[in-house]
């Protein structure tokens, strides 16, 4: 798996989590690895550079105080930036990224003079530029912005201050920002700058990172991709299937939920059809995540056909044949939802939610093995990754 892109897909993921889509970490990764390309960087620290811009702010996902974040950029308030820089830059030790990662991301918030990390410098300028392109009412003044940053030159490293003012006098570099063009740019770059990992377990941690960022964009998710997974995973070895395919298609199978408004998905009150169209599309952007990560077809068909069962239930894509890997998926998804509680019902009870699986149509064999799981022992089933991560974010 190409890191790079893995990261990208994060960042885009973590960006949109707000509510609407900023483009801010990718934005400043953009800016970053200009400057970095201008001041010579080498493949390496290009792509560390890459790494670093990504998931730089990846530690507000759990909060929700974005607005005071972007405040206290503008009026200087570094000392209280450092605690998402902190998060994040333990998030990235999570992925086991290189240290010289993970300490320009905890240092994207410290002026030069106090900052030891070079790239963390870079990454300081380049996330000022961008917090003040955001600012302007024209995205055009292309030389003002320069001027407007330049003002604050103590701040910044001067070799990175002076390879902005090179970038800033070409117009290039300024259409490539514009939301329109950032992505198909980021694109390019992280397709040219492939950094594959040794270790198998980035995937296994990614779907864990972001099941857990997916699980807490509603108080009544809390935990849903771990249970889902338990369930999944206690039917796998029922029928001697492939676990791991199973764990990462549960931990995947929500992952597109970062689409959907916030007041939707916590919606007490029945949806309207054009609503429950907003929400049925959670699985296209499923797919459309998982085919930039380029995870396994078997994965992906799993965790994308989640609510298809039967007739009645096939949303949003066309009729197909199912695996028992896709099956399995659909009933613990469809089982973990009736066990807890959703804002316009209360949870049903382990027999209450068994008699409603028992209407819906489900594969006859593999119901017969779900209707006869320990469901005490399944809930009270702990998962150390997604308590690692729960941990990260305190
Ligand atoms: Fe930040
Ligand atoms: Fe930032
Ligand atoms: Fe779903």
């Amino acid at each position: 798996m190409n890191i790079n892109k893995a990261l990208y897909v994060l960042s885009m993921f973590s960006d949109i989590s707000s509510g609407s889509d900023t483009y801010h970490q990718r934005r400043v990764t953009y800016i970053a690895y200009r400057l970095a390309e201008e001041l010579g960087f080498n493949k390496q620290g290009l792509s560390f550079i890459l790494q670093s811009g990504f998931i730089h702010d990846v530690g507000v996902l759990s909060d929700a105080s974005r607005i005071e974040t972007f405040r206290q950029i503008i009026n200087e308030n570094f000392e209280q930036l450092t605690k998402h820089a902190v998060v994040s830059s333990k998030i990235a030790r999570y992925f086991n990224l290189h240290l010289d990662v993970s300490n320009a991301i905890g240092l994207h918030h410290t002026p030069n003079e106090i900052n030891p990390a070079v790239l963390g410098n870079i990454l300081f300028l380049a996330d000022n530029i961008e917090v003040s392109y955001r600012s302007l009412s024209n995205p055009f003044a292309f030389l003002e912005l320069y001027d407007f940053v330049a003002q604050k030159s103590k701040l910044f490293d001067k070799d990175a201050l002076a390879a902005f003012k090179r970038l800033s006098a070409c117009e290039e570099f300024w259409y490539s920002l514009k939301s329109d063009n950032l992505d198909r740019e980021l694109l390019k770059i992280v397709e040219e700058h492939i950094y594959e990992t040794e270790q198998n377990d980035f995937i296994k941690r990614f779907a864990y990172f972001t099941a857990y960022a997916v699980d807490n964009l509603s108080m009544f998710f809390d935990g849903y991709s771990v249970l889902t997974k338990n369930i999944a995973a206690a039917l796998g070895y029922k029928l001697s299937l492939n676990i791991s395919s199973l764990i990462l298609a549960s931990l995947f199978a929500h992952i597109g939920n970062v689409f959907i408004p916030e007041d939707l998905i916590n919606s007490p009150t029945k949806l309207e059809d054009d609503e429950f169209n907003i929400i049925k599309s959670h699985t296209y952007y499923t797919k459309m995540f998982l085919d930039m990560l380029e995870v396994k077809r078997s994965i992906k068909n799993a965790a994308i056909y989640h609510h298809k069962h039967g007739q009645k239930s096939s949303y949003p894509f066309c009729s197909t044949e199912l695996s028992k890997c896709d099956k399995i998926i659909a009933v613990s998804s469809t089982f973990a939802a009736l066990l807890q509680d959703r804002p316009y019902r209360a949870a049903y009870s382990n027999d209450e939610a068994r008699d409603i699986l028992k209407t819906m149509e489900f594969d006859k064999d593999i119901l017969n093995i779900t209707l006869d799981l320990d469901l005490d022992k399944i809930k009270k089933q702990k998962d150390e990754y997604y308590e690692g991560i729960r941990r990260l974010f305190v």
